[in-house]
């Protein structure tokens, strides 16, 4: 079921307030199902010593949003430096920091490395060469190519751009034995929204197996394995959840043999965006127009800027219209927005109840992915995000974008350089 019950039931009954007051298009997270989630996460891996999840910063980059995951012991997945800014601005730092980059600078190199560092997850074998100052512990990011499927979002293993390769993977590790490196960690990240918990069980696998065999290559010792984030969520109502207790089990028993023929274990890792806050957040729009053409649209105060997920892949997202859930659906509508894009739509042919200007519409699942891909196309603004704090009062945790911030970046004073022509 999309959208917890409990967040429902904590949201629903006060949202007509909390849109007269903020004025809708906002995006609202659910305190106590994020905080729920930690913990249910933390005790289906309790038995593997040192679990820690890196939060994926990229998901929900909101200070506020970052602070709750910090009071939960969990570290942060970056892969900018803005998110390695926001992150350290929480007061995050050192190993409670990954930083997960690809086709990485030399500038966000030295950015990771200042201000008391973080885990560095290398995303090619010639980076080495590239970074400034290599670290006692250095992670790299495997590519498991043809040996592995991927799926829509992240795409094959074997056409993504992301990771060091099977042929290179153990050189990887010998270069930067051979210049120093003590420490060590592998991480892999090959699908995205995977609710089969036995795909996710064979990344588990196919990781512990790679730990093993270069360990045993080189004679070295993993400190962590890391499997990436990628653990799916229901967005459709007949969807099935992830097992998340079945694949904790079976990861729990690869750790044991792990352990017992190696004589040490590596913690695990992982860096969860969506499977911590995707159902724990939603878009709260009001419907302004309605259009009967070929098909009937419903326009909405919100647009991709909210939200591209749909528009990029498609991407179904429930739709709630307050005080009329449990009406007859007997609507069938494309859901829009006010961009001069038509797959600017939140939903295509969907059948809801009856909308007239002025309902409320909660579009669910949008706590991951969802503001953080907004963008500016059109001159259309992001809206706020708000908190359902755990005592149930709600807090603005970023305002809305304004024309100013629109012009922020844009100069009016001409800024002009002149190239020197005799070179
Ligand atoms: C390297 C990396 N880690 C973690 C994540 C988080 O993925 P998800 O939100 O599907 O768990 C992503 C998402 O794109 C990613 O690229």
């Amino acid at each position: 079921m999309p959208m917890s019950y409990g967040f429902q039931r904590r949201l629903f009954p006060i949202l007509k307030e909390i849109a007269a007051y903020y004025k809708t298009p906002f995006h609202i997270y659910d305190e106590s199902g994020i905080r729920e989630t930690g913990d249910r996460l933390k005790s289906v891996f309790s038995q593997i010593k040192g679990f820690r999840e890196y939060f994926a910063v990229k998901a929900l980059p909101n200070p506020r949003i970052l602070e709750i995951m910090k009071t939960m012991g969990f570290g942060f997945d970056c892969s900018s430096i803005p998110e390695l800014m926001l992150s350290r601005r929480i007061g995050a730092g050192g190993e409670e920091l990954m930083f997960t980059s690809n086709n990485t600078s030399r500038e966000e190199f030295l950015f990771a490395e200042a201000d008391g560092s973080c885990i560095l997850n290398l995303d090619d074998i010639t980076l080495i060469s590239k970074v400034p100052k290599l670290p006692e512990l250095i992670c790299f990011r495997y590519n498991p190519g043809p040996r592995r499927t991927g799926n829509d979002i992240i795409g094959n293993p074997s056409e993504a751009k992301y990771g060091v390769s099977h042929d290179q993977i153990v050189e990887a590790y010998r270069k930067v034995k051979e210049l120093g490196v003590r420490r060590f960690g592998l991480h892999t990240m090959l699908a995205s929204n995977e609710r089969n918990h036995s795909y996710m069980l064979q990344t588990a696998k196919m990781i512990i197996e790679l730990a093993e065999h270069i360990g045993r290559q080189l004679n070295i010792r993993f400190e962590f394995v890391n499997i990436g984030g990628g653990l799916g969520i229901p967005y459709k109502p007949e969807d099935a959840p992830l097992d998340l207790e079945t694949m904790a089990k079976a990861i729990t028993q690869y750790f044991r043999e792990f352990e017992s023929k190696n004589s040490y274990v590596p913690k695990l890792y992982m860096e969860s965006g969506r499977y911590m806050t995707g159902p724990h957040g939603a878009l709260v729009t009001t419907a302004i127009n309605r259009k009967d053409i070929y098909r009937s649209y419903i326009g909405v105060d919100a647009c991709m800027s909210s939200l591209m997920r749909p528009g990029m892949y498609g991407a179904y997202h429930h739709i709630s219209v307050l005080g009329k859930e449990n009406q007859p659906k007997n609507t069938v509508a494309d859901v829009v927005g006010s961009l001069c894009e038509n797959n600017d739509k939140f939903a295509i042919q969907r059948e809801l109840p009856e909308i007239a200007d002025g309902d409320i519409l909660i579009i669910h699942d949008t706590g991951a992915h969802g503001h953080a891909m907004g963008f500016n196309y059109n001159g259309k603004l992001r809206p706020k995000e708000l908190l359902l704090r755990t005592d149930g009062s709600v807090e603005l945790i970023r305002r809305e974008e304004t024309p100013e911030d629109y012009f922020a970046t844009l100069n009016f004073a001409r800024d002009v350089m002149k190239p020197n022509r005799k070179g």
